[in-house]
């Protein structure tokens, strides 16, 4: 089976991995596994996963490896056997994640390593709002990229909403988690021969048109 297509972003909390994700999807046809959103979207609806994430996303941990690997793997392998673009948003956060695709045989192509200076991710973090309409899901910023109204969706005119996680007092510790656990992958992907960095320190669109040219 060919998985050459496959790619993973990565980069801290607040990179702009979620905003080059949707491009992506509706530009180049992946199929995007956000884990970030399977988990909040449980924890809405009280399912298992959702009540046991709960406390570690609100201390900015990474919620336990038994709980994600398994769905993830899951979603991945649906993709693929349906002939898709697989494009991971937010997984693998730790070695034993990637680890966990190669022995499921989910093979990334490329993995796009998305660079800001960590002194603008508070900023980034703190003043993003997010559509509250599921099935639209547009992402905001107060300052970089505002609703025409405030706090109603330009495209579904739903209203907007902060995430629990994008308080300012648990920036830094998403940050540390982002550190100790997910930096390691650069390196990791890096002697795979299979990493890019890109900048994201620019325009949105800027910052797409590299992700493009690099694939
Ligand atoms: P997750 O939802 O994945 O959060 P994250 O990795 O912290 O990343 P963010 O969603 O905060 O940021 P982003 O890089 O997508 O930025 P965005 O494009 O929105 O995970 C949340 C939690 O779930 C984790 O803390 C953990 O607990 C748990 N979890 C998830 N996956 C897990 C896993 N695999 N294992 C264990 N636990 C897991 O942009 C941010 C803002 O900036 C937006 O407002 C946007 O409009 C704006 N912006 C974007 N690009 C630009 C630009 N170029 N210029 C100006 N503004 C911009």
């Amino acid at each position: 089976m060919n998985n050459s297509k496959n790619i993973l972003l990565l980069g801290a909390p607040g990179s702009g991995k979620g905003t080059q994700a949707k491009l992506l999807e509706t530009e180049l046809n992946y199929q995007r596994i956000d884990t970030g959103s399977l988990i909040r979207q449980a924890i809405s609806e009280k399912t298992d996963l959702g009540l046991q994430a709960l406390d570690y996303v609100n201390a900015g941990k990474l919620v336990p490896d038994e709980l994600i690997i398994a769905m993830v793997i899951s979603h991945a392998k649906n993709i693929q056997d349906n002939g898709g673009k697989i494009l991971l948003d937010g997984f693998p956060r730790n070695i034993k994640q990637a680890e966990a695709l190669v022995e499921n045989n989910i093979v990334l192509n490329k993995v796009i390593n998305i660079n800001i200076p960590f002194d603008k991710l508070t900023k980034r973090i703190v003043g993003r709002r997010l559509c509250t309409n599921k099935s639209c899901g547009a992402v905001y910023h107060v300052d970089f990229q505002p609703s025409k109204v405030i706090d109603i969706c330009d495209i579904c005119h739903s209203p907007l909403m902060q995430r629990n996680d994008d308080r300012e007092e648990l920036v830094n510790a998403r940050i540390e988690t982002y550190m100790t656990e997910t930096k390691p992958l650069n390196e990791y992907y890096e002697k795979a021969n299979i990493l890019i960095n890109i900048d994201g320190d620019k325009e949105v669109t800027h910052i797409f048109e590299d992700i493009k040219n690099s694939l």
